[in-house]
C-alpha cells in the first residue's frame, strides 16, 4: 500500500494537471494540450487511488475497469459529433447515480461507525450526496431524452409546478432532519429512501419544465451538478482528490451556466424555474405572409464572386450535413480571390458549447477568421454576402422584434443587416426552438435549398 504522504503528493499533482487541463480547454489553440493534461491527471489519479487502497480483490476492480473502459472507448469512438451533447448528458447521469449508490453504500456499510459530531457530519454528507446525485441522475436522463429526440423539447407545464417544487424542497429538508436525528439505522433508512424518490422526481420535473431554447443552460447546469455530486462522493469516501476534482467541475460548470445565461440573455433562476422556449411548435408571433425567394447554385456563385466581404454563420445543420470540410475549402477559394471571408459564431450555435469551433478546427479553418458574435455583429451592415449554413434560431430577428416570441431577448447575429443573406437549409422548417423565422422573408434574403454539404460542394465546383 502506498504511503499516505506519497498519495497526497500524487493527488496534488493530479489536481494541478486538472487545473492546467481546464485552462487549456478554454482556448481552441490549447484545447488538445488541455485534453492531454486531463488524461494524464486522471491516469495517475486512478493508479494512486488503486495503490493507496486495499480492495477485497484487485482482479475484480481491474475487471470492472476493463469492461467500463471498453464500453466507454467504443461509444466515444463511434459517436457522431451531432450526438455528443446527449453522450455528455448520459455521462453526467452516471456521476449522479454513482453518488446515490456510494451514499447508500456508505450508509449501509457496517464498517462505518461514527459517534457524536462525526456521525452528524457523515449523515449530512450522505444525505446531501444522495440528494444532489439523484437530482443529477434523473435530470441528466431527461436531458438525454430531449437531446436525442425521444422526449419532446416543449416544456412540460404542470399546473402548480412551482408549488410542487417548493413542496419537494420543504419535504427534503424535513426528511433530512429526520434522517440526521434518527436513533437507529433502520429508522434513518426510510427518510433517506423517500428523499431519494422525491429527488428523482424533482430532477426529472426540473428538466422537463425547461424549453428547447434553454437547453444550453440545462446542459452546463447538469455539468455543474455532476461536479458537486462527485465532490459529495469525495466527502463520503474521505477522498481529497475527488473533492477537489468535483469542486473544479462543479464551479467550471457553474461559470459555463452563467456564460450560457448571458449568451441567451436569461436570468439563471428563470431558466431553472422553467417554461421558456418551445411553447409554440411552428410560430413565434406575427403571422408571416410574405414569400421566401429561392436562389440556385449559379446565382449564389454570382453573388459570391461579386462580393468583397463574406461572413459565414454556421449552425446545427452544418454539423448534421458534415459540411465543415467543403466550407473550409470554400473559404480558401474565396480568400484566393481576394474576398475577405470570416466566420461568425453564436455562443449557442449547434447543440453544445463550442460545437462550431470544434467542427471548424477539425476542418483546419484558421482560428483568426473565426469570430465571436460580439466581435462581428457590428461588421455585418458592411458585409456584402452572409452565408447562413444550417443555422436558424441564432439568426432569427423575432428575438429582437417580437416580445412574445419564446426566444425574445436572446441575442442573435444580425445577418439581415448585410447586403444579401443567403440561407442554406433543406426546407422552411423551424430550428430547435420551434419558432418561425421572419429572416427568410426579408427582401435581401435568398434561400438556397438542399443539404448543406451538397450545396456548398456544388458552389465550390462552380466557383
Ligand atoms: P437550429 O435552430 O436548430 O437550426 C438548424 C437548422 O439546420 C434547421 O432549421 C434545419 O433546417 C437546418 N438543417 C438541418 N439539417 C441540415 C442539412 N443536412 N443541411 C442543411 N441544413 C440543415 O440551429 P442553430 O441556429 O445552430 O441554433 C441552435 C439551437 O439549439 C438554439 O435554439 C439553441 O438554444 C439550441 N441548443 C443549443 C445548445 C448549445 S450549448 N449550443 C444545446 C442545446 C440546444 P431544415 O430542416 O429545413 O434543413
Amino acid at each position: 500500500m502506498m504511503a499516505q504522504g506519497l498519495t497526497s503528493a500524487v493527488y496534488i499533482a493530479a489536481s494541478i494537471l486538472f487545473i492546467l487541463s481546464l485552462s487549456g480547454l478554454s482556448h481552441q489553440e490549447s484545447a488538445r494540450r488541455g485534453n492531454l493534461f486531463g488524461i494524464a491527471g486522471m491516469a495517475i489519479a486512478i493508479c494512486a487511488t488503486l495503490l493507496a487502497s486495499t480492495p477485497t480483490s484487485y482482479a475484480l476492480v481491474l475487471g470492472v475497469m476493463a469492461v467500463g473502459g471498453a464500453a466507454g472507448s467504443t461509444l466515444a469512438a463511434r459517436v457522431e459529433m451531432t450526438a455528443m451533447p446527449q453522450l455528455v448528458a448520459i455521462l453526467h447521469s452516471f456521476v449522479g447515480l454513482a453518488a446515490v449508490l456510494v451514499g447508500f453504500g456508505s450508509f449501509l456499510d457496517p464498517a462505518t461507525k461514527f459517534e457524536g459530531a462525526e456521525k452528524v457530519v457523515h449523515d449530512v454528507e450522505v444525505f446531501l450526496g444522495v440528494l444532489i446525485g439523484a437530482v443529477t441522475f434523473t435530470g441528466s436522463v431527461a436531458a438525454f431524452g430531449k437531446l436525442q429526440g425521444i422526449l419532446h423539447s416543449r416544456p412540460l407545464m404542470l399546473p402548480g409546478r412551482h408549488l410542487i417544487n417548493l413542496a419537494i424542497g420543504l419535504a427534503c429538508i424535513w426528511l433530512g432532519v429526520l434522517f440526521v436525528g434518527a436513533d437507529s439505522s433502520m429508522s434513518a433508512l426510510w427518510p433517506l429512501l423517500i428523499m431519494t424518490g422525491l429527488a428523482f422526481v424533482f430532477g426529472l420535473h426540473m428538466v422537463l419544465a425547461i424549453g428547447g431554447a434553454d437547453m444550453p443552460v440545462v446542459i452546463s447546469m447538469l455539468n455543474s451538478y455532476s461536479g458537486w455530486a462527485a465532490a459529495a462522493t469525495g466527502f463520503m469516501l474521505a477522498n481529497d482528490l475527488l473533492i477537489v476534482t468535483g469542486a473544479l467541475v462543479g464551479s467550471s460548470g457553474a461559470i459555463l451556466s452563467y456564460i450560457m445565461c448571458r449568451a441567451m440573455n436569461r436570468r439563471f433562476l428563470s431558466v431553472i424555474l422553467g417554461g421558456f422556449g418551445g411553447e409554440t411548435s411552428t410560430s413565434g408571433g406575427a403571422a408571416i405572409e410574405a414569400e421566401a425567394v429561392a436562389v440556385s447554385v449559379d446565382e449564389t456563385v454570382q453573388l459570391l464572386s461579386e462580393a468583397k466581404s463574406v461572413v459565414i454563420v454556421p449552425g446545427y445543420g452544418m454539423a448534421v450535413a458534415h459540411a465543415q470540410h467543403p466550407v473550409s475549402e470554400l473559404v480558401k477559394s474565396l480568400k484566393e480571390r481576394g474576398v475577405e471571408t470570416r466566420f461568425a459564431i453564436h455562443p449557442v450555435a449547434g447543440r453544445m458549447p463550442g460545437h462550431m469551433n470544434v467542427l471548424l478546427a477539425e476542418a483546419r479553418v484558421p482560428y483568426d477568421v473565426v469570430l465571436e458574435m460580439d466581435e462581428i455583429n457590428s461588421d455585418l451592415p458592411d458585409t456584402d454576402v452572409v452565408l447562413v449554413i444550417g443555422a436558424n434560431d441564432i439568426v432569427n430577428p423575432a428575438a429582437q422584434d417580437e416580445p412574445n416570441s419564446p426566444i425574445a431577448g436572446m441575442p442573435v447575429l444580425e445577418v439581415w443587416k448585410a447586403k444579401t443573406t443567403i440561407i442554406l437549409k433543406r426546407s422552411m422548417a423551424t430550428g430547435y426552438a420551434g419558432v418561425d423565422n421572419p429572416l427568410f422573408y426579408r427582401d435581401n434574403s435568398r434561400m438556397l435549398f438542399g443539404d448543406a454539404k451538397e450545396s456548398i460542394s456544388a458552389v465550390l465546383s462552380a466557383l
